[in-house]
């Protein structure tokens, strides 16, 4: 079992996937800390910290890590056409630079003006990772296989690109805590906005739902505890309990 832990930064993944994977004695893999173990990233946003992560060899990583050495093809079976395109379609700037450019009276009117599905199309970039912000080891070992191992986390705000996955889980933060969390890291207040945005937006959401359709549930991580979170993803799992995508709603906090 594959399961993906994504998020905006600060919605709690490096939490909630250490005790998940001693949960369930899965092997974790931390994004972050294989970009820079693997190196692969093509720059530095000077600005920003951020790394700009090459997403064809992290993808080539994971696929070696979870055992899939046939990467290309099982990528080619497993993306939907309308998947790819709307992948190649859209450039990494275009988020980017969306995000750059928006005041919350831009945001406001182009969430007016859009459906969620227009937003959806507009929504690859997070080519960035905060590599810088990569806390733990728990991932050394990257030589995975699955045969040996029932199941593996992959943990990381670009994990939900990984074309395989039988679950995929979104934390969701309500972006006034969530600015708090990020406060504390004393990140500058251009990356906090546009973390918030980005959360306010449903970006991780709509970008996981391209890819992984119904196998996205989105979990609120605002007000409960990890261990509560942990309870909700086994209800996920042992399905006794359905988060689909669509029921969490922050575009109030770009205001009204
Ligand atoms: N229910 C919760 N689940 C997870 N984290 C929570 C929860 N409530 C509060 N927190 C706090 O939120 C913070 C989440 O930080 P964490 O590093 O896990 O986020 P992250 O999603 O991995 O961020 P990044 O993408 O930058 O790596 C931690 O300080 C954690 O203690
Ligand atoms: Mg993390």
């Amino acid at each position: 079992m594959i399961i993906l832990l994504t998020g905006t930064p600060g919605t709690g993944k490096t939490t909630i996937s250490h005790l998940l994977a001693e949960k369930l004695g899965c092997p974790l893999v931390d994004i972050n800390h294989l970009v820079d173990e693997k190196h692969l990233y093509t720059g530095l946003d000077p600005e920003k910290d951020y790394k700009i992560v090459d997403m064809d060899a992290l993808e080539g990583e994971l696929f070696k890590v979870v055992g899939l050495q046939n990467a290309v093809d099982l990528k080619k079976d497993s993306l939907k056409d309308s998947t790819k395109s709307s992948i190649k379609a859209s450039t990494k700037d275009s988020i980017k630079s969306s995000i750059k450019a928006s005041t919350k009276d831009s945001i406001k009117s182009s969430i007016k003006a859009s459906t969620k599905d227009s937003i959806k199309s507009s929504t690859k970039d997070s080519i960035k990772s905060s590599t810088k912000d990569s806390r733990n080891d728990s991932s050394k070992d990257f030589s995975i296989n699955p045969t040996k191992n029932s199941c593996i986390i992959i943990e990381g705000h670009l994990s939900h690109y990984f074309p395989q996955a039988d679950l995929v889980v979104v934390f969701r933060t309500e972006p006034t805590t969530l600015s708090e969390r990020l406060r504390k890291r004393g990140w500058k207040e251009t990356k906090i906005r546009e973390n918030l945005e980005a959360e306010a937006l449903d970006i991780c959401t709509w970008e996981a739902h391209q890819i992984h359709q119904e196998k996205v549930h989105e979990v609120e991580t605002t007000t409960i505890t990890p261990k509560e979170v942990i309870d909700v993803i086994l209800d996920i799992i042992d399905a006794k309990k359905s988060f689909p995508v669509g029921n969490i709603d922050f575009s109030g906090y770009l205001g009204g």
